[in-house]
């Protein structure tokens, strides 16, 4: 229902976002994900309407919005700088959407309680004033101040990157709680991979203004499409030269000895040779171990190489510096690029 068709944005002479394409579905959580500077905000800004694109078009629901003005779009915004009026009280912050439509008090009265009731705001909260709530409550303002105007997208920038760890992990779980349960579109931009992996239907990587791979975030992590998201998403284990003449000698595939090959950290045990077509092993001497509360991070020399892996703390299978240790891997699981 969305659609970026070779969308390029400028600032002056400097091309922010080059030839995008990518579509999002009807009640999908698609994220575009990406280090900082590389065109996320900037793309999320060409679809609500405050920046047009220089090149290519926008489309929502079959029709060309490409230059069509930001209140005729019909988009919700949570943005994180996007702060929330802080002489108001929360219900004057939801409903101001609402006031500004003129619609009736009575009106505005019914949908502020009942979308604060949705994203679990009581009516005592909404007479607080902002400052009064939490760091948590006050994004559900947020979130609630977008919905009332009953979008049919929602577009989150960065939405929880002002609030510590804890706090992130719970207002994940209830974004896609709410997200799912308004059935809408959301458009999520974050720099955090662990939130994109956890949130996402779908998940566009995108680096230095142009995106490198669109997929489920399964198909990211274990089927990653370059280099970049390789080392970008989770944790990687590099390797070259010798390593991979070691892995070609033992396994059936055979490697391209002039690329690097990555293998994620859990896809090398310590335990049995893989049960699969291609297994290799490799000698490996523990030079560092890293206790991570559910599991333990080892790092081994291979040769010249190291090599890293976790295993899970189950408090007996901890190895100690300098042992000597078998890994296994399967060259199925070598990501070349
Ligand atoms: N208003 C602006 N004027 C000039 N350059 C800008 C402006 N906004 C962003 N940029 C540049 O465009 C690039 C993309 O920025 P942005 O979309 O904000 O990245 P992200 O949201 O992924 O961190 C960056 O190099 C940034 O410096
Ligand atoms: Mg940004």
């Amino acid at each position: 229902m969305i659609e970026f068709q070779n969308v390029e944005i400028k600032y002056n002479d400097f091309v922010a976002v080059e030839s995008m394409n990518f579509s999002v579905n009807e009640g999908e959580f698609f994220t575009l994900l990406g280090p900082s500077g590389c065109g996320k905000t900037t793309t999320l800004r060409s679809l609500v309407g405050f920046i047009t694109p220089s090149k290519g078009n926008i489309i929502v629901n079959g029709k060309d919005v490409t230059h069509l003005p930001v209140e005729k779009r019909n988009i919700g915004i949570v943005f994180q700088s996007y702060a929330l009026f802080p002489t108001m009280n929360v219900y004057e912050n939801i409903a101001f959407g609402l006031r500004v439509q003129k619609l009736k008090k009575e009106e505005i009265d019914a949908i502020v309680i009942e979308t604060a009731s949705k994203v679990d705001l009581n009516e005592q909260q909404l007479s607080k004033n902002v400052s009064e709530l939490s760091g948590g409550q006050q994004q559900r303002v947020a979130i609630a101040r977008a919905l009332v105007l009953k979008p049919h997208i929602l577009v989150l920038d960065e939405p929880l990157s002002n609030l510590d760890a804890k706090l992130r992990g719970q207002m994940r779980i209830e974004l896609k709680r709410l997200q799912s349960q308004f059935g809408i579109t959301a458009i999520y931009v974050t720099h955090d991979q662990e939130e994109a992996l956890t949130l996402s239907d779908r998940i566009a990587v995108f680096s230095k203004g142009k995106i490198e791979q669109i997929g489920t975030p399964h198909e990211i992590y274990n089927k990653s499409a370059s280099r970049f998201v390789c080392e970008f998403i989770g944790d990687i284990n590099r390797i070259d030269g010798e390593i991979v003449k070691q892995v070609n000698s033992q396994a059936i595939k055979k490697l391209d000895v002039s690329r690097s090959g990555y293998v994620r950290l859990e896809q090398i045990s310590t335990t049995s040779m893989p049960k699969v077509q291609n297994p290799v092993y490799l000698d490996g001497k523990v030079i560092e171990v890293e206790f991570n509360g559910m599991y333990n991070k080892y790092t081994y020399r291979v040769g010249d190489a190291t090599i890293r892996n976790i295993e899970k703390n189950d408090g007996t299978n901890a190895y100690t510096k300098g042992q000597e240790v078998q890994l296994f891997l399967n060259a199925d699981d070598i990501m070349q690029y």
